[in-house]
């Protein structure tokens, strides 16, 4: 394997990323770690998820030849882009946050929902995000607790997040808590997904809130950043342009079905998920 990216999530939400990288370069090979022997993050402390992103890193420099980081879960970006990036300044960091610049630039009625896990919405990172923008428009901030988990254990359960009513429950009470969705004034016209798990359910959530909404999701723009970073850190990976690359490393902290299947579905790969242990 050359040099690789490494990207992390607490579990497979990190895979909706991942498309739009190995979209964005097709080549290049990665190693992907999903957390989920320590998820969900986002009900968490951030004390937590700092030990957890620390360790995974650590991790991954060590196993592996790493040129760059994408850190595919917006609660740990939230909670310690900054430190990875102070304690690693030889390493590219590209991290993800829920995209509300786009939805404003997308939404017709001012009227933004924004689903987050509950520690992301609460973190200093997310307020100096929106703080600036409050005043172009109306942010509906909904912390979706169990959701993350509920997309998880769907995948483990029945390899397929597409059909499963618990899962549409689940959806159903978070928009419902944010208000009325549609085009007319005062009604929610543009819905960020802030958690990466959250676009695998994006099926659900159409049926739900009618084909009008429009969502905004962060792996296009995570993977055209990370493209830029490369070429503009002089770390372009020769074999990037040579055949051979874009290999996949799957590896997960918990049970392996969930991400064995997602991996399968999403992206589609048919590597196989290694445990890790710590
Ligand atoms: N996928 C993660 C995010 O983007 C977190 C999900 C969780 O573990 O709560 O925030």
């Amino acid at each position: 394997m050359s040099l690789a990216i490494g990207v992390f999530d607490s579990g497979i939400g990190g895979l909706s990323i991942l498309q739009a990288l190995r979209a964005a370069l097709p080549r290049q090979d990665f190693v992907y770690v999903a957390d989920s022997g320590h998820a969900p993050y986002g009900e968490r402390s951030e004390a937590y998820v700092i030990a957890r992103s620390r360790a995974i890193v650590q991790h991954l420099r060590a196993a592996h030849r790493i040129e760059a980081l994408v850190v595919a879960c917006n609660t740990a970006t939230a909670a310690a882009i900054h430190l990875l990036r102070a304690e690693h300044p030889d390493l590219p960091i590209v991290g993800v946050e829920p995209a509300l610049k786009p939805a404003l630039a997308l939404s017709k009625t001012r009227r933004i929902g924004v689903m987050a896990t509950r520690s992301t919405l609460a973190s200093a990172k997310f307020e100096a995000l929106l703080r600036p923008l409050s005043s172009q428009a109306e942010f509906i901030c909904q912390p979706c607790d169990g959701l993350a988990d509920a997309i998880e254990h769907s995948m483990q359960a029945r390899e397929n997040v597409s059909d499963t009513t618990e899962l549409l429950a689940i959806c159903d009470g978070h928009t419902r808590a944010m208000g009325t969705f549609g085009t007319k004034g005062g009604e929610i016209d543009t819905l960020v997904l802030g958690c990466t798990h959250y676009p695998f359910v994006e099926p659900q959530l159409r049926e739900l809130l009618g084909p009008q909404v429009q969502f905004v999701s962060t792996g296009e723009p995570v993977a055209r950043q990370t493209r830029h970073l490369l070429q503009t850190t002089g770390n372009a990976a020769p074999a990037r342009t040579k055949a051979g690359g874009g290999r996949i490393l799957l590896y997960c902290t918990g049970s392996p079905a969930a991400l064995q299947a997602a991996a399968r579905r999403w992206l589609p790969c048919e590597g196989v998920v290694e445990q890790l242990s710590f």
